[in-house]
């Protein structure tokens, strides 16, 4: 079964307790929380008060993605806000391998973002310390985007890369999913899907989480 991951970014940020109550009465197993800084990525989100408070409304796993220049920056706030899992962009680093080493001495799970254009090959060299890696299926920035379509290549890929590490490395997708694609993401090899605007838009996002999870 596929992990889902509610992204908050769609969600009604007026009522937001009322949508964390409903992802933890779900069978999401994370909730994928959308940091932008206005640099790295056009749009500005939110940042560590709203972790902050999902962390205090549910034992779910909190998955942080930044998209943020200098991610280094803020790993030690983000752990205390109450982040599991730290995700931070490829192209936005310097050191990666530092920063891995560093998440992980936080306490953390630690993955590596890739934006749509940046090769899954460029990972050959770090891929065995990662928890997991996030392949971007629109550029970053905007929930409701056009899913890419070579995603499905990417994380075939990215699946042989990670068999031949012998461990287990998740291969999380991002992006414009929804019950058109969810399927053959899984097929080419992902196991977590984050998902916005399908959840959150849907009539009954309850619902909506249930079937996207069920889906082989
Ligand atoms: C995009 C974010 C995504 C976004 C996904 O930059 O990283 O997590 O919330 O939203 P949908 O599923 O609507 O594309
Ligand atoms: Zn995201």
């Amino acid at each position: 079964m596929p992990i889902i991951a509610p992204s908050i970014l769609s969600a009604d940020f007026l009522h937001l307790g009322n949508e964390i109550e409903m992802i933890d009465k779900s069978v999401a197993e994370w909730i994928h929380i959308d940091v932008m800084d206005g640099m790295f990525v056009p749009n500005i989100s939110f940042g560590l008060p709203i972790v902050k408070a999902v962390r205090k409304a549910t034992k779910k796993l909190l998955d942080v993605h930044l998209m943020i220049v200098q991610p280094e920056r803020y790993f030690g706030a983000f752990r205390d806000a109450g982040a599991d899992i730290l995700t931070f962009h490829y192209e936005a680093s310097v050191h990666i391998n530092r920063s891995i080493a560093e998440i992980h001495e936080l306490g953390m799970k630690a993955g590596v973002v890739l934006n749509p254009h940046t090769p899954v090959n460029s990972l050959i060299d770090i891929i065995h310390d990662l928890d997991l890696v996030l392949i971007m299926s629109v550029n970053p920035g905007f929930g409701g985007q056009k899913f890419i379509e070579n995603t499905y290549r990417r994380i075939s890929d990215l699946k042989q890369m990670v068999y031949n590490t012998g461990k287990i490395i998740l291969i999380e997708v991002d992006g414009g999913i929804d019950f058109s694609n969810a399927g053959k993401l899984l097929e080419a090899g992902a196991d977590v899907l984050v998902v916005g605007n399908t959840v959150f838009s849907s009539r009954n996002p309850l619902e909506t989480i249930s079937k996207l999870s069920k889906i082989k």
